[in-house]
């Protein structure tokens, strides 16, 4: 395959982007190449590069463009609000529409408001649940992300030497830049033990505002919660007084339209969405109980925002969920993902590669680790062969089949995958595993 053109538009990027990028997750390699892909166009589940290369793509935007790229029943919708003004900064007809398509969807929904960013909307959150609680101490998971402000930019990808012990695990900030009265109100638990959450919520007892998770750890491998795990989250915050947080920005409107609450059966009293939500453009929302966001509607808890609810986005967003309240979409894009994850697996077994292939249909991992075991926490991933994800992404690039490069993150599948897309997308991955043997 060709990237000269991709090269050589990193070396002009660098000359006035900072590092070429415009985020410190993008990609930065080609396989041994140090350089990213420039992606020119998309269209439904295929992107096509500037030298001309065309993908499957299961990155979609980080999860964003859940119906495909260059949806019609986006473009459609969105022509006629580019042609009548995309934003006001006033309140308008799509952003009332959507909130009551969201408090349909999400049982935890009374109320809804709209950030830009799953970033921002986490913030939101946050803040709505110390201003609430009247508490300052969040609870996170490690492991788990929640955005790359100063929040909960904490113990997300801490290596094996920093993380500390597993029962206090150490708090560390993801990059220079974090103060410590930032470190100061975060405390981090390993994900998927009852016993040690209990015992660091009595040590903090009468302090915690809010315990915060990914249900599905996206970020972390799409590692699943234990069989009720999530309905002991649920029973703890309760019985202590702490606002418990689903950050649904991964799963949210995926693992069907209601998100992982719907799915596991478990609900918070706060969520956050993006991503999905937006279908490809920038929205997110935080939702939830009346009584705690009726305080943000009465400006108790501030919130605020140039961009919120810009008639663009609203429309975009209530285009996507119209389109996926129609079971039978959710339902196929999660066949989809299960023909692949099983064809991923088949594939390792027949060539004696240990790997788990872990999550849902709609967003699965594959990990390559010698235990074969689904992972319960981010520790378990210390084992697992990054070197060797990172081969196989490159297999499967060479076959014209796109995913995200970070061995933790996940593959997303969109709406727009047909039958032919899986079918090749399986057979590559057969070529891409054979190829890790040689
Ligand atoms: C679970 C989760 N929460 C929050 C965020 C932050 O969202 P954004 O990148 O839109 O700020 C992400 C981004 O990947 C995420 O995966």
């Amino acid at each position: 395959m060709e990237y000269k053109r991709s090269r050589e538009l990193f070396e002009r990027a660098r000359l006035s982007l900072a590092g070429g990028t415009s985020s410190s997750s993008r990609i930065l390699k080609t396989g041994t190449q140090p350089h990213p892909l420039y992606m020119e166009s998309g269209s439904g589940a295929h992107i096509r590069d500037v030298d001309g290369n065309t993908y499957v793509d299961f990155l979609i935007s980080y999860g964003s463009a859940v119906l495909g790229h260059a949806s019609p029943l986006l473009t459609d919708a969105l022509s006629s609000v580019l042609s009548s003004g995309t934003m006001f900064g006033t309140c308008n007809v799509p952003e009332v529409e959507l909130a009551e398509r969201i408090c349909q969807s999400v049982p935890c929904a009374d109320l809804v408001r709209y950030a830009n960013s799953g970033s921002e909307a986490v913030q939101g959150a946050v803040r709505a649940a110390r201003g609430f609680t009247g508490r300052s101490v969040v609870v996170k998971f490690e492991g788990h992300y929640h955005g790359w402000t100063d929040t909960l930019a904490v113990s997300a990808k801490s290596t094996e030497a920093e993380v500390g012990p597993y029962h206090a695990p150490t708090a560390l900030p993801h990059s220079a830049g974090i103060p410590q009265g930032v470190l100061d109100d975060v405390v981090v638990c390993p994900w998927n033990d009852a016993e040690v959450l209990r015992s660091i919520l009595d040590t903090n007892r009468g302090r915690v505002a809010a315990v915060i998770c990914e249900p599905i750890v996206a970020n972390n491998a799409c590692t699943m919660p234990l069989p009720g795990y999530l309905d002991t989250l649920r029973r703890e915050c309760t019985e202590r007084g702490i606002v418990l947080i689903f950050d649904e920005v991964c799963t949210g409107f995926r693992t069907g339209v209601g998100g992982a609450q719907t799915l596991f059966g478990v609900v918070p009293d706060l969520a956050v969405y993006s991503k999905a939500l937006g279908g490809g453009l920038p929205i997110s929302a935080f939702a939830g109980r009346q009584e705690i966001m009726e305080q943000v509607g009465d400006n108790q808890i501030k919130h605020g925002g140039t961009y919120n609810g810009s008639p663009l986005c609203s429309t975009a967003a209530l285009v996507t969920l119209n389109h996926l309240a129609d079971p039978t979409v959710c339902r196929r894009i999660d066949e989809a993902g299960q023909r692949i994850m099983e064809a991923i697996l088949k594939a390792s077994r027949d060539n004696r590669i240990p790997c788990i292939v872990q999550g849902v249909g709609a967003m699965f991992q594959v990990v390559f680790r010698p235990e074969g075991s689904p992972t319960r926490n981010y520790r378990d991933l210390f084992s697992a062969d990054l070197a060797r994800y990172e081969r196989f992404r490159h297999e499967l690039l060479l076959r014209g089949i796109h995913i995200n490069s970070y061995g933790l993150a996940c593959w997303f599948v969109s709406a727009a995958l047909d039958d032919d897309d899986t079918e090749r997308t399986c057979a590559a991955v057969d070529e891409a595993i054979a190829a890790l043997c040689s």
